[in-house]
Formats: C-alpha cells, sequence, structure tokens
C-alpha cells in the first residue's frame, strides 16, 4: 500500500534499523517490572489486571465492576468513589511523608521554591476553599492558563479537591485560543497570572486573560497569580489576586467524594478541523493508568528525582507532571523556562543541581541540544541519571544515539513512549527491565493494551508491513468523549475502522513485532511535537483581509520534526512581499499563538486543485519540500503548477 504520512513519505519508504540494546544485567535485577509474563497475564485477564493496580488506589468507596464497555464508549471501576487531590496528596502525608519534596521548582530567572506533599496539600486546601468562595461548585468548569509555577499543580488538584473539571490552556496560546477554550467549556471562573518569564522576557498572560474574558459570557472571577509583578489591567469587582484570597483562606478543606466516571478535565487538541475538540478524562480509570503506567515505564523508585520536561499546559504534563507523580509520592522538579536561558546548558545544569535520576523530554528538544553541541552537557555531572524517555513525535535513531550517549553516559535505558492527549497515558513503550530497545522504536504495546497495524479494508497487516494504527480494546485512562460532540467522538475515532481506535497514526510492525511510529496520516502537523492542525491555520490565514485562499502542509524539519509551509493567495491578484508575509504569520500568532507561526509563506496566484475543487495537497507538499513533481493530471488548470512552481517563497526562520 502507498498510503501517505504527514510528512508526505509513503509508509513503505521506510527506515531499517538493526541496532539493539538489551536491558543491562544491573538495571534488571533492580527493575520494578522484571517478569515478562506480565504481557501475558494482562493478556488473559485485562480487567484483573487493571482491578489489581487499581486496588493500589484509595477508595472512599471501593468499585463494583471493573469494566463496562459498550462501544465506542467504556466506564471504569463502576460504582467506586474517590478523590484525585487525596490520592495525590492527603494519602501520602497520612502515611508519614508529609515532609517529602513533591516537587523542586526552578524559575527561569534563577529564583526557586522547594514543596513538600505537606505543604502541597496545605496549599490545595486553601485554594479549593477559595474556590468556593467565589462560587464554584462541583461540576463547574474553570479554565487555567498560567507558567510553569507551583501554583499551576495547586490550583489543579484544588479543582480535583472539589469536583470541579478544569481545562488548562498552554500559556502560549492566544488569548483568542484562550476565549474559544472558555467559550467551549462554559468555565466560571479563571486562573492566571500577571505573567510568566520566558526567554528573559515576560509573557502577558493578564493582559491576554483580559482579552479573552472580554468575549466571554460565562467567566465571573479571575484569580491572578503574582508572578513578575508588572502592572496589570484590572478589572475590580472581577479580578481578585490568588495571596489575597488563598492566603487568607484555612487549610482544611475535606476532599469530596467522587464518583470513579466524574470529569476531572477538559484538554483542547487539534484535530482535522478548525475547531480544536474538548477531550473528556475522567476519575478513577485516568489515574489507575497513568500511575500504574509511570511507576513501571520510568521504573520509579523512593528516592528517585524525576523530570518531566514538558509543559503542563499538554497532557504530558497533565498526566507525568502532575497526576502520576504525585500519585506515586515521587519527587519532581518543575523548570518555568526555556533551555537556553540564560545559557545552552540549563538543563544540564538543573540536573546536576538537583541529581536528577529520570529525564522525561521529547525529540525535538534532543534534536535541538544535538545541534548546540554536546559541550553543554559535558560541562555538568549528569551521573545521577539512570533512566531516559522521549514522547510526542517519532525519534530518529540519529537523535536516540545522541541521547544515549551524551546525556545517558551509555548506561540509560531509553523509554520511547507513543500516546496522545486522547489516550491519557502510554499505550506503546519499552518496559525498561524487560525490553531489548530499538532505537527509532517505541517497541510494543503495554500489558494490557491490544494495538494492531491495519490496512485500509481494516485488515492486520503482517509482521514487515506498513499500516494505520488501531487500538482493539479499551484502556483505562481512555478519553470518555469529546466535550458537547459526541458525533464528532465517533466519527474521528470510531467510525474510520468500527469497534476499533483510529488514533491517526501511521505504523509498521518490524518481523520481531516491534511498533515503528511513522508520523500523522490525517491533516495534523507535529511542529516540536505539538499538535497544529493544518485546517486550523488555514482558516486563521484567511480572517485576514487580504487573503483569498490559503493551502497549509507540513514541511519536513530536521529540528522540529516538521515546520508550516503556507501557500496563500491574495485577493484582487495582488503580489505579496516580505512585510505581508511577516504580517500574516503574525497574524496566525495572535489567532492561535506563537506555536502556530508559519515558517515559510509562499504566495501563489493560484492554488493546484482536483477538478473537483480540492486542494491537491501532496502536490504542496512536494513543491514545499523540494521534491520533483508528481503527476498533475488532475489538474484543474495545469498551468497553475508552474506558476506556483516560479512563486517567490518567502519568510524567514526564527
Ligand atoms: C501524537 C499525539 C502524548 C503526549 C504528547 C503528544 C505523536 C506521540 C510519540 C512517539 C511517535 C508520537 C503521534 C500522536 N506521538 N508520542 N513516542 N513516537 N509519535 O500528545 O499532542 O496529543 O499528540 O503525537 O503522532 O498521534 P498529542
Amino acid at each position: 500500500m502507498a498510503t501517505e504520512t504527514g510528512s508526505g513519505k509513503t509508509l513503505e519508504a521506510l527506515y531499517r534499523e538493526d541496532r539493539t540494546f538489551p536491558p543491562s544485567r544491573e538495571f534488571m535485577s533492580k527493575a520494578n517490572v522484571r517478569d515478562p509474563k506480565i504481557y501475558e497475564r494482562a493478556k488473559k485477564d485485562l480487567e484483573g489486571f487493571w482491578a489489581e493496580q487499581a486496588k493500589t488506589l484509595h477508595w472512599f468507596e471501593p468499585f463494583q465492576k471493573v469494566l463496562e464497555w459498550k462501544p465506542p464508549y467504556a466506564k471504569w471501576f463502576l460504582g467506586g468513589q474517590l478523590n484525585i487531590s487525596y490520592n495525590c496528596l492527603d494519602r501520602h502525608v497520612k502515611a508519614g511523608k508529609g515532609a517529602k519534596v513533591a516537587y523542586f521548582w526552578e524559575g527561569e530567572p534563577g529564583d526557586t521554591r522547594t514543596v513538600t506533599y505537606e505543604q502541597l496539600l496545605s496549599e490545595t486546601q486553601k485554594a479549593a476553599n477559595a474556590l468556593k468562595e467565589l462560587g464554584v461548585r462541583k461540576g463547574d468548569r474553570v479554565a487555567i492558563y498560567m507558567p510553569m509555577i507551583p501554583e499551576l499543580p495547586v490550583a489543579m488538584l484544588a479543582c480535583a479537591r472539589i469536583g470541579a473539571p478544569f481545562t488548562v490552556v498552554f500559556g502560549g496560546f492566544s488569548a483568542e485560543a484562550l476565549a474559544g477554550r472558555i467559550t467551549d467549556s462554559e468555565a466560571k471562573v479563571l486562573i492566571t497570572a500577571d505573567g510568566g518569564y520566558r526567554k528573559g522576557n515576560v509573557v502577558p498572560l493578564k493582559k491576554n486573560s483580559d482579552d479573552a474574558v472580554a468575549q466571554s459570557k460565562t467567566i465571573q472571577k479571575v484569580l491572578v497569580v503574582k508572578r513578575t509583578k508588572q502592572e496589570v489591567p484590572w478589572t475590580k469587582g472581577r479580578d481578585i489576586w490568588w495571596d489575597e484570597l488563598v492566603g487568607v483562606q484555612k487549610a482544611d478543606c475535606p476532599a469530596e467524594s467522587l464518583d470513579s466516571e466524574h470529569m476531572l478535565y477538559l484538554l483542547y487538541t487539534s484535530g482535522t478541523t478548525a475547531k480544536p475538540k474538548g477531550i473528556v478524562h475522567t476519575t478513577a480509570g485516568y489515574l489507575a493508568g497513568v500511575a500504574t503506567t509511570h511507576s513501571m515505564i520510568f521504573d520509579i523508585k523512593d528516592d528517585d528525582v524525576y523530570w518531566c520536561a514538558a509543559d503542563i499546559g499538554w497532557v504530558t504534563g497533565h498526566s507525568y507532571i502532575v497526576f502520576a507523580p504525585l500519585a506515586n509520592g515521587t519527587t519532581g522538579v518543575m523548570y518555568e523556562g526555556v533551555p537556553d536561558y540564560p545559557d545552552k546548558d540549563r538543563w544540564w545544569a538543573i540536573i546536576e543541581k538537583y541529581k536528577v535520576s529520570i529525564l522525561y523530554c521529547a525529540p525535538t528538544a534532543i534534536r535541538t541540544f544535538m545541534k548546540w553541541g554536546a559541550e553543554y552537557p559535558q560541562k555538568h555531572d549528569m551521573k545521577t541519571l539512570r533512566l531516559l524517555g522521549s514522547v510526542g513525535e517519532p525519534i530518529n535513531p540519529e537523535a536516540w544515539l545522541w541521547y544515549q550517549e551524551f546525556i545517558g553516559g551509555g548506561r540509560c535505558p531509553i523509554v520511547d513512549t507513543w500516546w496522545m492527549t486522547e489516550t491519557g497515558m502510554i499505550l506503546i513503550t519499552p518496559l525498561p527491565g524487560i525490553t531489548t530497545l530499538k532505537p527509532g522504536s517505541a517497541t510494543f504495546p503495554f500489558p494490557g493494551v491490544e494495538a494492531d497495524v491495519v490496512d485500509d479494508d481494516g485488515k492486520s497487516v503482517p509482521l514487515g508491513g506498513a499500516g494505520y494504527l488501531v487500538i482493539t480494546k479499551p484502556w483505562p485512562a481512555m478519553l470518555r468523549g469529546i466535550y458537547k460532540d459526541e458525533q464528532r467522538y465517533r466519527d474521528t475515532y470510531w467510525s474510520r475502522f468500527p469497534g476499533r481506535y483510529f488514533a491517526g497514526d501511521g505504523a509498521k510492525r518490524d518481523q520481531d513485532g516491534y511498533f515503528w511510529l511513522l508520523g500523522r496520516v490525517d491533516d495534523v502537523m507535529k511542529v516540536s511535537g505539538h499538535r497544529i492542525s493544518t485546517t486550523e491555520v488555514e482558516s486563521s490565514l484567511v480572517s485576514h483581509p487580504t487573503v483569498a485562499e490559503a493551502a497549509v502542509i507540513g514541511r519536513e524539519d530536521p529540528i522540529t520534526g516538521q515546520s508550516i509551509f503556507a501557500f496563500v493567495t491574495l485577493r484582487g491578484g495582488n503580489n505579496g512581499d516580505e512585510s505581508l508575509s511577516k504580517e500574516l504569520r503574525e497574524h496566525v500568532v495572535t489567532k492561535i499563538g506563537s506555536i502556530a507561526r508559519p515558517k515559510t509563506i509562499m504566495f501563489t496566484p493560484e492554488l493546484p486543485k482536483t477538478r473537483s475543487g480540492k486542494i491537491m495537497r501532496r502536490l504542496l507538499r512536494d513543491i514545499a519540500n523540494g521534491q520533483a513533481l508528481g503527476d498533475t493530471t488532475t489538474l484543474a488548470d495545469a498551468t497553475v503548477v508552474e506558476s506556483i512552481r516560479t512563486a517567490s517563497a518567502s519568510g524567514k526562520d526564527d
């Protein structure tokens, strides 16, 4: 088959990687999971496997039934009652671990805070009482738009404590993107900060919040953490300083007893249309799923210092900075800023300073560090590292090997973890004490996870072949739907191959059954590991008064995986120039955020279309990637090809 992946490669054009890395005897002998029979056991008794995991949580009421699967809807641990913040905090403090560090936090300017479990519990209870005082009740939605500061997990835990589903919006999103998410979730309260630090500059979070709230009919109160201390616009009666409200609350707010399927959060992610989808995650299955995978995949021990270097605004941060590590009572590192402030060795300085033993980050970061050079990590003592992780996009074998050698000192296993916002938890991954690694492969489905690679007709592709990745059995942290859009939930994930979850990724299995992820097969780009919809960028471009039409594609990029390349046709047959290109790129930043800024804009008199009017994306992809043009006979007007080929590319690197 010649199915196309997002990067324009056909699934047949595959890399062969033959090097293998079995776990060291040393690692294997101490690993949390040592017995390969775990796979068989979980396969034979999926419900039993997960029930055993879920029983390690603290329940106010035990669950009666493990799973109810009425495709495409799953319910897990039915009849049970629990609270996530209790599981993440109270439970550890009651067990005498209150003085253990939950987060070593480091701000970008170099200020630091050490937060123990006891302190986190006390802050969370105060924040929960503050939310109650603002009128937030069980079931009400709260929007959160914050920098990477300890008040962010506190806000999430406080919401979870009172049963108020929250939606965290990444601080790099624009006011408009924030407004859209607030509107869709009908949030009552927004929690934000005056600003956040990024590369020495202040991100104006409060200003953006004000612009977003101006478009919202539902926000009643805005709770503002003081972080950067610059002057901010203020609306009396609506805006409240966090310090002034949270600071005066009682540190006593019992955790609500919540149903297993109570909504924990909504997280918006890009799909193939212009409108982001609100992915719904619930309580018990989610917590059991993330805590189990975290402990088994990262081999978490009581004395580990674990650093997931993602932003909490993405699902990686929700699951593996906040909920799983806290549920497992882990000591974590949290860092506010960019990797090259004040210099390109910031991460390695942090690892040395806090004696980090586990690092989890994205291939884009690794490729950037590769470009900067090994001298930066080599300036620091990183011997405490014992395990490395990768997530967000396929990791090329070269980056894998560099990561292993220059960051891991040749001694750390690398867990390449495949999952999605929708899956909530890691689904395809090595188990570091068992799995023989192959650089670039996410290896095998986690115990209890059933995955397959299928062709266009849904038939399983034999080993050695490529196709679409599907998940064939429910898993506890799976999404429970798209908020207020049941039809889209069915259409997006369950209609392509009925009864099976369609991930939207291409995959291949080699002769040994290893999974190799090949990138998106839909109109979703992966830029620096961030998921961005081509349609969303196109529609923001056409909202500019000069633009008639736009087509956006992901172009291969050695550092960011893909970069955004936009073909733009102007109204009235006008020609574009450098200054308009700049204006359009900034226009997208205003509409969506800087992560979506097109790297290149090419002005063309027309876009190539098929006779039925469909934009020929494959052709545009070839042009953007500088490849030879394919068959052009389906063109509405063959001269278009020539004209867009000769059109001048404009734009520059950031
Ligand atoms: C998409 C999901 C999961 C947290 C971060 C991204 C890609 C994710 C891998 C990996 C190859 C990967 C897929 C997936 N992806 N992890 N280890 N190898 N590709 O979450 O923003 O929901 O994106 O990220 O294409 O569909 P997300």
